[in-house]
């Protein structure tokens, strides 16, 4: 007997074990089971599992608990393959295979959706990504207590857990952490994170040392001083999409898996197609212009609005740089300029995790144009604004699709096409 058995309920206690069965997946990528009238979120199980479990922390309506041995495993069940999977707080999902994953985050989106009232929904398209290991063409690491180390924060805790290499990182990126980590620990005073980019189709590293910028140049010098291997810098680098080339800045938003791009922007160039020649096109929280310049091409007169200043220049020189002068940026919050825009034809939505302001929601729920493109890389934010421009408002869910952009983790993109009643 488990010995939260034995007491009377509601006194399950960090610490306890205890033998659970997991019914589905949430969000977050924890498995859903029940104890003594709590819902019990599950570290590393799969639906379907009878597994014992170690509880962490205890609420009054829910609680969390690790995974520790499994009795009855789902036939979806794989061997982690990276050494930190538990400890480090990166992926939440190596225990299951890859079309486990996918389907966990296609139930994870419906249930958010439901749960925003939105009625019947169309099925979600699947894009699994092009390869679900080795896809991240940018990450941060930390310094970690002993001399030289990179890694992850821990799972549990603040601590910094030490790697040698991630699966889910480029190896041309990864191969480079230890002599940059020997680098970093020499300067005074210590980075504590460095942004890592590889660029220039995977021959050039673009490095920025956290908080201080400008110890950069020092690090790349002594890094490179260490030992043969890629070309680093600290001031820019470049990425390429469909035969462009996109200059990025370390201060500058890009999309990490590079390879899973197409499946993101393209689905929303060939939604909006029949509606973009001549037609004005507003493209907010456009970044680099990536998928701006995709809309020019298909003869939409575009407005980006970007509030990063670095981002919105970049979006700028890239518009020009490939013949698209007529692309109009603007610098400001997407909150501030949207109902300063003329009537538009489309809005494409592409925010940070937490979605939209009320107030842009909000004004184009009362005077958005006919088609809005939404793409989201938070599934409660996005089930969120849906509610206010659907259910609230006058919006109808007409696409949905789930663009797999990071494998091995609970994180997924949305993208949803709206159409004005
Ligand atoms: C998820 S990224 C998307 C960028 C771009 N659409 C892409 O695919 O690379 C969100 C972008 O919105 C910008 N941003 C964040 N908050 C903003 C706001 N309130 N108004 C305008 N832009 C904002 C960020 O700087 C970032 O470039």
């Amino acid at each position: 007997m488990s010995p939260a058995e034995g007491r009377p309920q509601g006194e399950l206690r960090p610490g306890d074990l205890v033998r659970l069965s997991c019914t589905s997946m949430a969000h977050r990528g924890l498995g859903v089971s029940r104890l003594q009238g709590r819902v019990v979120f599950l570290f590393a199980a799969a639906p379907g599992e009878e597994v014992t479990a170690r509880v962490t922390k205890v609420r009054r309506h829910y609680a969390f608990a690790d995974t520790v041995e499994v009795h009855r495993a789902s036939p979806e069940r794989v061997e982690p393959p990276c050494p930190y999977f538990g400890r480090c707080g990166g992926c939440q999902l190596q225990h299951l295979s890859y079309g486990a994953q996918l389907e966990a985050k296609r139930s994870v989106l419906l249930e958010a959706l439901a749960g925003a009232g939105l009625g019947r929904l169309p099925e979600p398209e699947l894009a699994p990504a092009a390869d679900p290991w080795r896809y991240r063409w940018r990450g941060e690491f930390h310094l970690g207590p002993a001399a030289g180390s990179l890694g992850f924060t821990a799972r549990a805790g603040y601590q910094v857990v030490p790697i040698e290499d991630c699966l889910i990182h480029q190896r041309a990126l990864t191969a480079e952490l230890g002599r940059l980590g020997e680098a970093a620990g020499q300067l005074r005073p210590r980075p504590q994170t460095l942004l890592l980019t590889l660029g220039q189709g995977g021959e050039q590293l673009l490095v920025q040392a956290r908080p201080r910028p400008e110890a950069g140049q020092a690090l790349v010098s002594a890094a490179q001083a260490a030992g043969a291997g890629l070309q680093l810098t600290d001031e820019s680098t470049q990425l390429s999409y469909r035969g462009r080339q996109f200059r990025v800045f370390p201060e500058a938003f890009v999309q990490v898996n590079q390879g899973t791009l197409a499946a993101l922007y393209e689905p929303v160039v060939e939604w909006l197609r029949p509606e973009l020649p001549g037609e004005s096109v507003i493209d907010a929280y456009g970044g680099l212009g990536v998928l701006s310049l995709r809309l020019a091409e298909e003869g939409a007169r575009v407005t980006v609005i970007e509030s990063n200043p670095v981002s919105a220049r970049l979006c700028r020189l890239h518009a020009d740089m490939h013949g698209f002068p007529e692309l109009e940026v603007v610098c400001a919050p997407v909150e501030e300029e949207l109902p300063r825009q003329g009537p538009a034809r489309a809005v494409v939505l592409d925010p940070p995790r937490a979605g939209l302001a009320p107030q842009v929601s909000g004004w184009l729920g009362l005077a958005g144009p006919p088609t809005l493109a939404y793409l989201s890389c938070e599934v409660s934010a996005l089930a969120r604004d849906l509610r206010t421009l659907c259910r609230l408002g006058p919006y109808r869910l007409e696409r949905l699709r789930l663009v797999d952009m990071f494998p091995q983790t609970y994180h997924f993109e949305t993208v949803c096409l709206l159409r004005r009643s």
